[in-house]
C-alpha cells in the first residue's frame, strides 16, 4: 500500500513527546512490511540537518486562502529508511519559529498548512496514497478534505484513518478556518465540526476518517466515557464501530541498553551486570550522594496535568526526609511544576536532582540508573516511557489506566509482574505504590526475577505495524 502520515512531529526531527517517536516507528515498520510511506510534517526552525535534504518540489502551491504570497511552500524530503521518506514543508512564516505548538493568532492555519501541502504534494507528484494516515489534532480536517472539497479530486478515493494520540488536545479555533481551507459550509454545524462557537479539528477527524485508531486498547475504551472523553466521548461513541485500540511499540534502533551511546554501560536481560555502573554513572552527573544504596526512582516526562506529576509532589518530601529513596526528574512544562521541583531539589541536594528542558542524551541515562520509573498518569493514552523502563530493567510504578493498565502486570508479592500498579491517580495511591515500591526493593531476589520478566517483555512495532494493515484494509473496505 502507498501511505500518506500527516503528523506535527517525527523524531528526532521534531518531537514534543511520545508522538514522534510512534510515527516514526510506525511507519519504519510499516516500511519493512512492504509498505511505501511518506510522512509529511513541518520543517520547524529547530528541525536538525536541513543542509543534508533534497529538495522534492521547489515551489508547491497550497490550495489554501488567505494571502497568496502564504500559500505556496518548498518541500524537502529525506530518506528515513528503506521505503519510508519524509516530506518537510518549509515555509518561514508558519514553522520559521522553533516551536512544534507555539501560542500564536494564526495558529489555526499554521496547523492545517502543512497537512494540505501534503496532499497538494501528492496531487502535484500523482503519487497518490491508498491511506492518509493522519495523526492528532493538527491533522484532524483532513479526512474533512477528503470527503468533501477534494472527494472529486485524485484523492477521492484514498481512505482516511486517524490516531488519537491524546485526545485532551483537540484544535478548537475560530470559524474562519473552514474558509481557510475551502470547507463547505453546511459542516458549521454541531454535529459536524462546530463545537463550543468554534471549530473543532480533532472532532472533524474523528467523525469523517474510515477508521479511528487509539494507541491502546484500554483507551479506546476509556474515550467512550466522560471521564476520560474531555467533551467528545459523544462524538468517539458515535464512531464506536469503526473505532480500535492498537498499542505502540519500543523502537529497539533507540531504545536498547545492550546498545545505546548514550549510557555508561551496556547490559542485557542475560547480564545486567552493567545496569549498577549506570545507576552509579547517572548519580554522579546529577551530583548526588553515590554511597547510599537506596532505590532511585526516576521520571522523564512532561510537566502537565495530564502526567500525575504535582500528586507525586505531594508524597515524594516524606521519603526524601527519611532517607529512603533518591529521585531524579527530566522535564519541563507548566512553569509552576517546574518551580516546585526545582524547590525539592534544593531542600534535599544529596537525594534529588532535577533537570528543567529537554535532554535526550539525559533521558536514556536515567532509563538505564534507576531502579524505578514513575508515571502517575491521570490518564495515559499509551506512554512509552513505561514500556522503555522495562526494557531497561526499571520497573515501573504506573497507575493502571490506558496503556499503562495494557504493559505493566501488577507485581505480586512474590516473583510475578513486571511493575507495580494503582488505581487511582491521588495521593494515597501514590504513596502506597511507592511503598510497594520499596518492599520489593527489599526483597533483592524476587527484583530481580521481576526485573528479568520486565527486561524480557516484548513490545513489538512490527506487530503493531500489521494491526495497522488490517485497520487499513478495513478503511478501504469501508
Ligand atoms: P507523552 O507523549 O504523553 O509525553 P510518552 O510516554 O508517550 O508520553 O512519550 C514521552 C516521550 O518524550 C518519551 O520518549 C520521553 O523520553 C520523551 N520526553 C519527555 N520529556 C522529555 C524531556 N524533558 N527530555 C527528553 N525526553 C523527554
Ligand atoms: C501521546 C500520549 C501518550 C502516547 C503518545 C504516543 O502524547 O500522551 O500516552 O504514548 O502520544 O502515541
Amino acid at each position: 500500500m502507498k501511505i500518506l502520515f500527516v503528523t506535527p512531529e517525527l523524531a528526532p526531527w521534531s518531537k514534543a513527546g511520545g508522538l514522534g517517536d510512534a510515527t516514526v516507528a510506525l511507519g519504519k515498520a510499516l516500511a519493512a512490511l512492504g509498505h511505501e510511506v511518506r510522512a509529511v510534517t513541518p520543517l520547524y526552525g529547530s528541525v536538525p540537518g536541513r543542509e543534508g535534504m533534497s529538495t522534492f518540489i521547489e515551489s508547491l502551491k497550497v490550495g489554501v486562502g488567505g494571502d497568496p504570497l502564504k500559500a505556496a511552500c518548498r518541500v524537502r524530503t529525506l530518506t528515513v529508511a528503506k521505503g519510508f521518506n519524509a516530506w518537510f514543508i518549509e515555509h518561514e512564516d508558519f514553522y520559521g519559529s522553533r516551536e512544534v505548538y507555539p501560542t500564536r493568532e494564526d495558529a489555526a492555519e499554521r496547523a492545517a498548512f502543512y497537512g494540505r501541502a501534503g496532499l497538494d504534494a501528492c496531487l502535484s507528484t500523482n503519487w497518490i496514497p491508498d491511506i492518509v494516515h493522519c495523526h492528532d489534532w493538527t491533522a484532524g480536517l483532513i479526512p474533512v478534505l477528503l470527503n468533501t472539497t477534494l472527494k472529486s479530486s485524485a484523492l477521492g478515493q484514498s481512505a482516511s484513518v486517524i490516531t488519537i494520540h491524546n485526545l485532551q488536545h483537540q484544535g478548537l479555533y475560530p470559524r474562519r478556518i473552514m474558509g481557510y481551507l475551502g470547507l463547505p459550509e453546511f459542516l458549521w454545524n454541531p454535529m459536524e465540526l462546530e463545537c463550543l462557537g468554534g471549530v473543532n479539528f480533532l472532532k472533524g477527524g474523528i467523525l469523517h476518517a474510515n477508521r479511528v485508531i487509539t494507541v491502546s486498547p484500554t483507551y479506546a475504551q476509556e474515550i467512550l466515557t466522560p471521564a476520560f472523553g474531555y467533551g467528545l466521548d459523544d462524538v468517539v461513541r458515535r464512531r464506536s464501530q469503526d473505532l480500535i485500540g492498537i498499542l505502540n511499540g519500543v523502537d529497539r534502533d533507540e531504545w536498547n541498553p545492550a546498545d545505546d551511546k548514550h549510557i555508561a554501560k551496556s547490559f542485557s536481560a542475560k547480564d545486567s551486570g552493567g545496569k549498577s555502573a549506570c545507576k552509579q554513572a547517572l548519580l554522579r552527573e546529577l551530583n548526588l550522594a553515590t554511597d547510599r544504596k537506596l532505590p532511585v526512582i526516576g521520571v522523564v516526562s512532561r510537566l502537565w496535568d495530564q502526567k500525575g506529576l504535582d500528586l507525586a509532589l505531594q508524597v515524594l518530601p516524606k521519603y526524601l526526609r527519611d532517607g529512603m529513596i533518591q529521585f531524579v526528574l527530566l522535564g519541563s512544562g507548566d512553569a509552576a511544576l517546574e518551580n516546585e521541583f526545582r524547590r525539592l531539589a534544593a531542600d534535599f541536594p544529596e537525594l534529588c536532582a532535577v533537570r528543567i528542558g529537554y535532554d535526550n542524551g539525559l533521558s536514556h541515562r536515567i532509563e538505564a540508573g534507576s531502579d524505578f520509573f514513575l508515571m502517575p498518569s491521570r490518564f495515559e493514552p499509551c506512554g512509552l516511557n513505561q514500556m522503555y523502563s522495562m526494557a531497561y530493567g526499571t520497573l515501573p510504578v504506573v497507575r493502571a489506566t490506558g496503556g499503562l493498565a495494557d504493559t505493566v502486570s501488577p507485581w505480586d508479592g512474590k516473583q510475578g509482574g513486571t511493575g507495580i500498579t494503582f488505581q487511582h491517580a491521588d495521593v494515597v495511591g501514590i504513596d502506597w505504590a511507592i511503598q510497594r515500591a520499596l518492599e520489593l526493593y527489599q526483597q533483592p531476589e524476587s527484583f530481580k526475577a521481576v526485573q528479568k520478566k520486565a527486561m524480557e517483555m516484548e513490545f513489538s512495532w512490527s506487530k503493531a505495524a500489521t494491526a495497522h494493515v488490517v485497520s487499513y484494509k478495513s478503511a478501504l473496505g469501508g
